[in-house]
Formats: C-alpha cells, sequence, structure tokens
C-alpha cells in the first residue's frame, strides 16, 4: 500500500514572536519541519506535501534541501486543520493509497508509531493517534466506545464531562485518500472557534458506518512546540535523549549535560568525548577517537584514533583519517589530513590535503583566499612544515619536502627539497648592551623631568 505525507505547518505561530516560520526552527540544529519530514520517510512516501501560509518560500526551500520531491501547498487563508488539509488535494491528485496527517512541529515522533498507525489500517478506515495526557488542558478529547473512536470533541466545544476524558487527541491521522478528501468535503465550521476541524472527520466517518480507531502513544511523542520556551525544553529533551543513546552505544561522554549534539550525529564506541564539545551538523567520529574539551565540530568525519582538541575547530568538509593529531587553536576546513598526521598547534588548514605522516608546524596557515577566490594548497606525504610557514595557495609541496621555520612558500616545492623564504639573520656584537645603556638613560632623564 502506497502512503502519502501531509504536514501542516501553515500556523502562525504566534507565540515565537519570530520572523522565521515556527517549523523552521530548530531542535539539534535541525529545522522542526526536517524532524518531521524524517519521522514521515520511515513510511517511504510516494508523495510529501507540505501545508505552508507564513513564510512558504523558506519553508519550501528547507523542505527541497532535506527531500527535492517534496510539494508544497500554500494555504491562504488558516481557516482549521479540516481547510489545510484540503490544500493538499492537488497535490494528491492521481494518488491511491493512504495519506497520513502530521503537524510539522512535533520533532519528537517515533518511527514504530507511524507503522503502527498503518498497521491499524487493515481493519479501520481512519485512524487517530491518541495519548494520555497528564494534564489535559486544551486538547481533543477522544469519545471511545471500546475499541471504537466515535468521535473528538475539541476543548472549546466540549461538555465537563467530556473534559474530564484523559485519552486525548496528537492530531496524526492516517486515512485511504479518497475517503479521507470525501470525509473533508463534509466538514463544516459551525463550532466555539468557527474553524473547519479536521477532528470532525471521526463523526463524518461513524455516520457513515465507516471503521475508526485510535491508537496511543506516549505523551512525549507528541509534544508540540508553541513558544520559545517550548523550543528549549524540546531541545533539553532532545539532547538528553540523544546523550543517553551515545552512552548506551558505548561511547563514553565525561560530562554528558556539557555536550551538545545535533540531530544526526554519530559516534562510534569507545570514542571519548571530553567536556564542553558542539557538535553541529554532519558530523562523523568513527569508533576509539577523542574529542578533547571545548573543540566545536560541523560537517566533517573523524577516523578511528584520531585526537582532536582541546579547542578545536572543524569545519564543513574537515577529513580526518586515523590516528591524525588536530591540537588545541586548529582550525580545519575543506581539507584531507591523512593518516598519520599532525597538526598540533595554532593553525589554519583550508581548503587543502595533507599527506600522510606529515608534520604540521605551530602558526602554520594556508593563505587560501586572495580575496576573490579560494586556491588549494597540496601537500605531500612525510612533510615537515616548519613553525609559522604561510603557504600561499595554490601550492604544492612534494613528499619529504620540508619547509624552514618563517617561511612564506609562493613557489612549489618539489620532493624532498628544503625550501626557505626570510630574511638572512645578521647578528651585531655589544649593539644589545648599547641599546639598553641609551633606553634606561632616556627613562632616567623622562622620570626626573616628570
Ligand atoms: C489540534 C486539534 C486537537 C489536538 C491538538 C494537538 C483540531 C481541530 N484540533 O488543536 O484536537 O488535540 O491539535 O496538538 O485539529 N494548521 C494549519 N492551518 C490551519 C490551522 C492549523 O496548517 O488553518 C496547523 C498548525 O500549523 C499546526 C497544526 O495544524 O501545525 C495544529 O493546529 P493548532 O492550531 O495548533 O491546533 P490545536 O488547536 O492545537
Ligand atoms: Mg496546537
Amino acid at each position: 500500500m502506497s502512503t502519502a505525507l501531509v504536514i501542516l505547518a501553515a500556523g502562525k505561530g504566534t507565540r515565537m514572536h519570530s520572523d522565521t516560520p515556527k517549523v523552521l526552527h530548530p531542535i539539534a540544529q535541525t529545522p522542526m519541519l526536517v524532524h518531521a519530514m524524517r519521522a514521515g520517510a520511515v513510511l517511504s512516501p510516494e508523495r510529501t506535501v507540505i501545508v505552508t501560509g507564513h513564510g512558504a518560500e523558506a519553508v519550501a526551500k528547507v523542505a527541497a534541501d532535506e527531500d527535492d520531491t517534496a510539494q508544497i501547498a500554500v494555504q491562504e487563508e488558516q481557516l482549521g486543520t479540516a481547510h489545510a488539509v484540503a490544500q493538499a488535494r492537488d497535490a494528491l491528485t492521481g494518488f491511491e493509497g493512504d495519506v497520513v496527517v502530521l503537524y510539522g512541529d512535533t520533532p519528537f515522533l517515533q518511527p514504530d508509531t507511524l507503522e503502527r498507525m498503518i498497521a491499524a489500517r487493515t481493519d479501520n478506515d481512519l485512524v487517530i493517534l491518541g495519548f494520555e495526557a497528564a494534564d489535559p488542558a486544551r486538547y481533543g478529547r477522544l469519545v471511545m466506545n471500546g475499541n471504537s473512536l466515535e468521535r473528538i470533541v475539541e476543548f472549546k466545544d466540549a461538555s465537563d464531562q467530556e473534559r474530564a476524558i484523559t485519552f486525548c487527541n496528537s492530531g496524526l491521522l492516517a486515512c485511504d485518500a479518497k475517503t479521507l478528501f470525501s470525509l473533508i468535503d463534509a466538514v463544516e465550521n459551525d463550532n466555539a472557534a468557527g474553524e473547519y476541524y479536521l477532528t470532525d472527520v471521526v463523526e463524518i466517518a461513524r455516520n457513515r458506518d465507516l471503521k475508526v480507531t485510535a491508537v496511543a502513544c506516549d505523551e512525549a511523542q507528541t509534544l508540540g512546540v508553541n513558544s520559545r520556551v517550548d523550543l528549549a525544553a524540546a531541545d533539553a529533551v532532545f539532547q538528553a535523549n540523544a546523550r543517553a543513546a551515545l552512552l548506551e552505544l558505548g561511547v563514553t561522554l565525561m560530562a554528558p549535560e556539557t555536550v551538545y549534539l545535533a540531530a544526526d550525529t554519530v559516534i562510534g564506541r569507545d570514542t571519548v568525548i571530553e567536556p564542553n564539545v558542539v557538535f553541529g551538523p554532519g558530523v562523523t567520529v568513527e569508533s576509539g577517537a577523542t574529542i578533547r574539551a571545548f573543540s566545536h565540530l560541523e560537517g566533517c568525519h573523524v577516523s578511528r584514533g584520531a585526537v582532536v582538541g582541546p579547542y578545536a575547530r572543524l569545519r564543513p568538509g574537515a577529513e580526518l583519517a586515523e590516528n591524525t593529531r588536530i591540537g588545541n587553536f586548529v582550525e580545519i576546513k575543506n581539507a584531507e589530513i591523512a593518516e598519520g598526521a599532525k597538526v598540533n598547534h595554532l593553525s589554519y588548514i583550508g581548503d587543502a590535503s595533507v599527506g600522510a605522516a606529515t608534520n604540521i608546524g605551530a602558526g602554520t596557515i594556508t593563505c587560501n583566499y586572495d580575496g576573490v577566490m579560494k586556491h588549494r594548497t597540496t601537500i605531500g606525504e612525510n612533510v615537515f612544515i616548519g613553525s609559522n610557514t604561510m603557504l600561499v595557495a595554490p601550492v604544492t609541496l612534494g613528499d619529504g619536502a620540508m619547509t624552514a621555520t618563517g617561511t612564506v612558500v609562493t613557489r612549489d616545492v618539489e620532493a624532498d627539497a628544503l625550501a626557505v623564504a626570510r630574511a638572512k639573520q645578521d647578528n651585531k656584537p655589544g649593539y644589545a648592551r648599547k641599546l639598553f645603556d641609551m633606553l634606561k638613560a632616556k627613562k632616567a632623564r623622562r622620570d626626573k623631568g616628570a
């Protein structure tokens, strides 16, 4: 059975007080919308439709980056959740199968929950995802009759008796596309909010003698984000879960609560992460590596046995081979560091490749940018780069080459050659003493005058 996802994301998100559409606010550095899309991806949807209103263009761009087949349906006016789903009708023309509706601001949905909803569809025409609410607050209440869901009553429209129900509507549903749109056609807006409620499809379906049920999940999975406070709380929960999962896998986190992870961070077993390390998106660290304190990594790959930091910065495209050493105050960007190579102190290596077992001395800089264009530096194997070398790209150094400390390399250096490019040293006997005497006399005159 094929499925289509409809992700509702048109709400204004007023309480975020933001120019950014709510669903683009990130949790673990990934927009909430992308979390929702990834959760839905477990169903291998044939089509994905995102219903957007405010900031449609920005939402479309983020959606396309994640899945270039995702379609955008614009809901010009937010007239309610049923009206929102109706906007997806054109995008689903010709689609036959199940539609799964989910919200763009619920980042904790687990894949197996969606699978259970689809499984429940075998015996039911319409499946709603419900949860036992610790504080049912303003959620829609699920009115059950045995396994049959009779209707959903919105808080605003509920009687005191109905408000006492704690089994609540998450907002997710699964239904055959044709059936769903036919049910939505019958939804009216004669309720307390004057909105077209998606929840009304339940009662309409029951009146047509269709089978409707509710599948339950943990409340934590249906957690929605409405404010920055919710966002921070959701991020904290996400971080706590992600850290726990890493510990469970065999990763050592010396001070777990100080390690900040991205949603896609991958770390292998027996790797040690020291305190205060930040992972941006797109980081993979293999087994048995060490990331020392106060390092910042994004878009990079760290191989087995590598040691990074303390105070290192790995930027996108940093590719560290096995047993490499990246030390304090070193920045690596778009550069491959081959096996056993060392960049231990105060260096910038960008748009470069560094060969195996090469040693980069303290204070080395690849001068990769001429103010207009970026250029590459290619360094061979077993090269020794002296401290404070400036490598003016584009430039290539052959295997076994060496640069003298303080050299500014502007031409290629062939294999096994030594490059020296600095002013010659000149020692002047007795000059230091003379200079000191002169300066001391000058200071004495000044102190007396004052
Ligand atoms: C909805 C449900 C309620 C459920 C609750 C769970 C309805 C009528 N009510 O209520 O039963 O317990 O969610 O959180 O469905 N949206 C649009 N266009 C619109 C209106 C909403 O895209 O015109 C989107 C919002 O961006 C949001 C989602 O739909 O992602 C839910 O809308 P919201 O206004 O939060 O519904 P609730 O009143 O919370
Ligand atoms: Mg809501």
